[in-house]
């Protein structure tokens, strides 16, 4: 009888463990979502593209005719290039063109649509909401935010004006009831210069801080890899689904004086800190030069206002990352300021360490 029921047991357990190991392995080879990412060769593209092809999906990256775009320079070029050896299936279009955009939807079975365009394109996305919601068999689109939540933010002019028109595509994305996800990542993690477009491909500084007001008001500084991975794994979580993603990981969670502190330590130094004043900030803006004074407006509004901060994430259409992925690190900023410092060290053995520093790409972005 005994051996009966040990027989039984043993059967039962093996059985479970087989079960489980089914489920498991049902989830992990179920087909997966075919994600298009137009903007690709841009700055935040490409780590959304690199991301999005380590996850395994089927990835097409929509680039612009070398006739409209900046796809016919070398660097481009290259980038695209590179993108197609790691596995993109290139096509060629732009998202302004809505019968193109819904032929592109169709034929490609597309379920992610990702756009990472730039700033000045943004009314760009227009069309494309429009050929998604056309073709209707679209699960998620993530339009073109990464960084604040404009809903929320209130930058001084030039800044306002791309919120304004960040703003206008969730409008349309939420009348036309298309499936969305809005990713509120914050700063990427680098030295945040106020007269820079992209802060994260210049290290930080070597003669001097220039510090936004008292530099007390914190931020959250992310990697770039980061917010490709992690935008990733929101595409087809149910739980971010007609959400606001934001990015809060707390080991990324600095002011600017804290900032400096740690770079400070990287080199092994103390530098003079210089402060820029609120009213600084608000000329440069005012100058209107673009895009140095839709940095500065940022600028302003992260470090003097607090935008990031000010606010909690309680709404019912808010959701903070690290509650989705709690088991998941992120990058410390320490770490991404180690990844200056080794570029540092590696461009002074080559040359004078501050001009060749200054003007090279850091690794950490
Ligand atoms: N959190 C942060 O710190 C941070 C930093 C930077 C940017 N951002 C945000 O990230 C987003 C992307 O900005 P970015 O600076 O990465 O952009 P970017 O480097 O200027 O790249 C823009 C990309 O969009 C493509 N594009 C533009 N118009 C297009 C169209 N009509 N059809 C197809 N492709 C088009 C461009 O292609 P071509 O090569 O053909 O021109 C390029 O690949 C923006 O919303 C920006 O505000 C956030």
């Amino acid at each position: 009888m005994f051996l009966k029921w040990l027989v039984m047991f043993i059967g039962g357990f093996v059985y479970k463990k087989k079960q489980k190991k089914m489920t498991v392995a049902a989830a992990v080879s179920s087909p997966k979502s075919r994600v298009l990412i137009v903007g690709a060769t841009g700055f935040i593209g490409q780590f959304v593209t690199e991301a999005s092809v380590e996850s395994g999906r089927p990835t097409y990256v929509l680039v612009r005719s070398v006739t409209t775009s900046t796809a016919g320079s070398p660097s481009k070029s290259k980038v695209i290039k590179e993108l197609q050896d790691k596995g993109a299936t290139i096509l060629y279009g732009s998202i302004s063109d809505k019968e193109l955009m819904e032929k592109i939807l169709r034929e490609h079975e597309i379920d992610i649509v990702i756009s990472a365009v730039g700033g000045v394109k943004i009314l760009d996305q227009l069309p494309l909401v429009e050929a998604i919601k056309a073709v209707g068999t679209v699960k998620r689109f993530l339009p073109s935010e990464f960084g604040h939540d404009v809903v929320r933010a209130d930058p001084v002019e030039p800044g306002l004006r791309m919120y304004n028109e960040k703003r206008s595509v969730r409008r349309l994305i939420e009348e036309l009831g298309v499936p969305y996800t809005y990713i509120c990542c914050n700063s990427i993690a680098s030295w945040p210069y106020y007269d820079n477009h992209h802060p994260s491909q210049v290290l930080p500084p070597l003669d001097h801080f220039q510090i936004y007001g008292d530099g007390t008001v914190k931020a959250y500084f992310v990697a770039g890899s980061d917010i490709g991975k992690f935008t990733m794994r929101t595409v087809d979580d149910m739980r971010a689904e007609n959400k606001s993603v934001h990015f809060r990981p707390s080991s990324n969670y600095y002011n600017i004086n804290e900032l400096a502190s740690l770079w400070e330590n990287k080199i092994g130094r103390t530098l003079p800190r210089i402060t820029v004043t609120e009213n600084h900030l608000l000329a440069a803006a005012a100058e209107n030069r673009i895009p140095q004074s839709i940095v500065a407006s940022f600028t302003h509004d992260i470090f003097i206002r607090g935008c990031q901060i000010n606010f909690t994430i309680d709404g019912p259409h808010d959701i903070e990352v690290t509650d989705l992925y709690p088991d998941e690190p992120f990058r410390s900023l320490d770490d991404c300021f180690n990844d200056f410092a080794l570029k540092l060290n590696h461009n002074s053995t080559l040359a004078d360490p501050i001009t060749s520093s200054l003007f090279n790409a850091a690794t950490c972005a």
